[in-house]
């Protein structure tokens, strides 16, 4: 596949635009406001940013990003282009209303978004979607949709077409925007999380669906990371917007003229950058810190303190396991690796309390089985990974799961993937994997019996096939895959 890319970009290059212009609600580099009233910049953190950092050494590259912390608008204040210490890339921070950032980010992007994409509404019950909900897309999202928009429009020079790259779900309306105000650039959208059944987009209301699917297919390429993805997209654009024809085939949709490109480019880790890392002697100091006394064996899980992560369900499963198997009892331990997140929305904070009960009560029947560790130490997590038997990646829905990719690269005991249907990255790692249904309690203990008691031969061949699968196509292949599709269409222009 690497080969064929190579082989698309070839002939696209003559076309392409020279300069790319990203826009996401996170960037590259993010300011903590000191004490001294100085500013301190800091890589961005989260997945986005880590992905797509090396697009800098492509091309040049202008990231246009939200301003999120009183240290970013300061700095955004400043209006210059701030040095993102990442090579080729220039960072611009648009800084909007602190309500008006509220109700886009907390409100639309974190509690009506990704519980919508992720299937975590319950729908019985709740949500309801109230007066306050139409004010933070009325006032929220759609007016700072509309400012990182012109901020876009704004860096590009006259006569320039470049190719503007826009993430994720908190900026679905930014591609027709920027099509008004700059209608020769290339425009691309990628959606990191999943996008769910045309029928489920109907709980939102239908004003909100339809403008979120016009924002997008203003774009000439809208990217996802499953296929499943992309087959829920077509169809969505289909119901919703009148005269919109999908082609599920060739992966289409025909908007009169205009045709839009729906692919599938399923994000990846650099094998390089993580075997770096987990040779480095901080990952290796917590690796021996970590290790398991002779004849235990480890379960290991990595995730965002997240309820779509399923973490519930997991340690339940492995309740029921001690339960059934009392051999295993002081021969298995659970390494969780939690990382504290989102800590003001309320289903989280529940969540949190859920998880931290349930390990508190099964470690009093059986003696500690389970290690927690919430905080955000990336060099720790993946000490870790080099050494599970097992790593459980359950959740019930998730746009990929880098931690499924991660932790086969690094690990060095060809240990056992038990990876839910439901990741993203299942659809590539799945033959290597062991297979479960997310809400599935009993699928999970057999699966991590049979996890915890494969045979030395078949452990190295599913390892062997996952590191294979991820290695192939890599961060590198990701970003190759878009910009060749990008180039194609910049030279078609
Ligand atoms: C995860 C998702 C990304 C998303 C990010 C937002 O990493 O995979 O798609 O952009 O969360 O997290 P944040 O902390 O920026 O709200």
């Amino acid at each position: 596949m690497t080969a064929e890319v190579a082989e698309q970009n070839g002939p696209a290059l003559r076309g392409r635009s020279e300069r790319i212009v990203l826009a996401s609600n996170r960037g590259p580099v993010a300011f903590e406001a000191r004490a001294d009233g100085t500013l301190r910049a800091n890589r961005g953190s989260g997945g986005v940013v880590t992905a797509l950092v090396s697009i800098g050494g492509t091309r040049p590259v202008t990231w246009i990003a939200c301003a999120m912390t009183e240290g970013d608008r300061r700095a955004a204040e400043q209006g210059q282009a701030l040095d993102t210490r990442s090579p080729g890339i220039q960072a611009r921070l648009v800084s909007v209303d602190r309500q008006v950032y509220r109700k886009y980010y907390e409100t639309i992007s974190n509690r009506v978004l990704w519980f919508l994409q992720h299937y975590m509404w319950d729908i019985v019950d709740g949500p309801s979607l109230d007066l306050r909900s139409y004010e933070a897309w009325e006032m929220g999202y759609v007016p700072a949709n509309a400012a990182l928009a012109r901020a876009v429009a704004s860096s590009i020079r006259e006569g320039e077409c470049p190719t503007v790259m826009i993430q994720d779900y908190h900026l679905y309306l930014v591609p027709a925007m920027v099509r008004k105000l700059a209608p020769s650039c290339t425009i691309q959208h990628f959606t990191h999380i999943p996008w769910p059944a045309p029928r489920y987009w109907r709980l939102l209301p239908p004003a909100w669906r339809r403008e979120i699917c016009a924002g997008l297919v203003a774009c000439d390429v809208v990217g996802f990371q499953s296929v499943w993805d992309v087959t829920n997209f077509l169809g969505t654009c289909q119901e919703s917007l009148p005269g919109v024809v999908a082609d599920y085939a060739r992966g289409e949709l025909h908007c009169g003229d205009h045709i839009v490109k729906v692919r599938a480019y399923p994000i990846s880790v650099s094998p390089e950058r993580l075997t770096r890392l987990a040779a480095s002697p901080e990952a290796r100091r917590h690796t021996a810190r970590l290790a398991a006394e002779p004849g235990v064996r480890t379960i290991v899980r990595v995730d965002r303190m997240e309820p779509s992560k399923n973490i519930l369900r997991g340690f339940q499963a492995f309740e029921v396991l001690l339960e059934r198997r009392p051999d295993l009892q002081r021969r298995v331990r659970f390494l969780a690796f939690l990382v504290p997140s989102r800590e003001s929305v309320p289903e989280y904070r529940r969540y949190r309390d859920l998880v931290f009960e349930r390990i508190t009560s099964i470690n009093r029947r059986f003696g500690d089985p389970i290690r927690v560790y919430y905080e955000n130490n990336y060099p720790q997590a993946i000490g870790a990974m080099t050494a599970y038997d097992v790593l459980l990646v359950n959740p019930l829905i998730d746009g990929m799961n880098l931690v499924a990719k991660e932790g086969p690269i690094v690990n060095e005991r060809d240990g056992v993937l038990v990876l839910s249907e439901g990741a993203g990255a299942h659809e590539q790692l799945g033959e290597g994997a062991i297979s479960v249904a997310a809400p599935d309690i009993e699928g999970t203990v057999r699966a991590l019996e049979q996890a915890l008691e494969m045979d030395p031969a078949e452990r190295a061949q599913r390892a062997a096939l996952l590191r294979d699968a991820i290695r192939t196509r890599d961060i590198q292949w990701w970003l190759d895959c878009q910009l060749a599709d990008l180039d194609q269409v910049s030279e078609a222009r």
